[in-house]
């Protein structure tokens, strides 16, 4: 081997390695998270695999659900902000969101809705394991993201369901009325303080984790055939 050739196989090889510990330190705290083998979509439909669990591929559906919801609110925003402005457009984020998940569920037989720490409707609360994984994410939609979450979890009820989340960063179009006052359009704060008097969801910075859109389905049935 020549020695130009060895020196390129050295730097490929530290490339990979560079890499490989990169992935390996982010799936790692989520996987202490989690505690269990999730956070990585292809290692829990390993395991569905090995449970002979139905074929139905839960990351990516669960992936697909969430993608719905989101790519369906922002087309929304979009048009109305592009119809009206930021203050007559507030409604939307709320009343597409709830609609648009009602759709989504009974088009594909899943829960779905959005979560967040800093909330502006108190209902979009996280659970515990959404919060801890919120509170870990500390990336940027351009440095070191976060990846999506997901896990299976076995019901009290021999049942098994699939839980999903899926990280939401702030764009431009965003910071009009989840922004600094800087950000914010004009008489968004007022509408806002009167609409969401504990509103908490100002002050974020363009590329932030604003969120994440949870799933849930269930992936097994009881013996009694009670599958969702
Ligand atoms: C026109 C104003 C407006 C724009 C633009 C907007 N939002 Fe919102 N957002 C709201 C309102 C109002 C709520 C509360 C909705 C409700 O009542 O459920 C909200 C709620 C949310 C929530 C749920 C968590 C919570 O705090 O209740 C997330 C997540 C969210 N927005 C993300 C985004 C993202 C990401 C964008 C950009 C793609 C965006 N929003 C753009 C007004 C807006």
């Amino acid at each position: 081997m020549t020695r130009g050739r060895l020196v390129a196989l050295v730097i490929a090889w530290l490339a990979v390695v560079l890499v490989m510990s990169f992935r390996a330190r982010t799936v790692g705290t989520e996987r202490v998270l989690s505690g269990r083998n999730s956070f990585n979509p292809s290692l829990t439909t390993a395991r569905a695999a090995q449970e002979g669990l139905p074929d139905i591929q839960a990351p990516p559906f669960a992936h697909g659900a969430a993608v719905a919801l989101a790519g369906g609110l922002m087309r929304e925003l979009m048009a109305a902000l592009e119809e009206g402005d930021a203050v007559s457009s507030i409604g939307v984020c709320g009343e597409a969101a709830s609609r648009i998940a009602a759709e989504v569920s009974e088009e594909k037989g899943v829960e779905v809705g959005r979560v967040a720490l800093r909330l502006r409707n108190p209902a979009n609360e996280p659970d515990a394991w959404e919060r801890a994984w919120l509170k870990a994410s500390r990336g940027t939609r351009g440095e070191n993201p976060a990846a999506p979450l997901g896990e299976y979890r076995d019901l009290p009820d021999g049942r098994m369901e699939y839980a999903y989340l899926m990280p939401i960063y702030t764009a431009p179009l965003c910071m009009q009325c989840h922004g600094g006052p800087a950000d914010l359009g004009p008489g968004v704060s007022e509408a806002l303080a009167k609409a969401y008097p504990d509103d908490q969801a100002t002050g974020f910075e363009l590329g932030s984790l604003r969120g994440a859109v949870r799933v849930r389905f269930l992936v097994r049935e009881t013996e009694a055939g009670q599958f969702k």
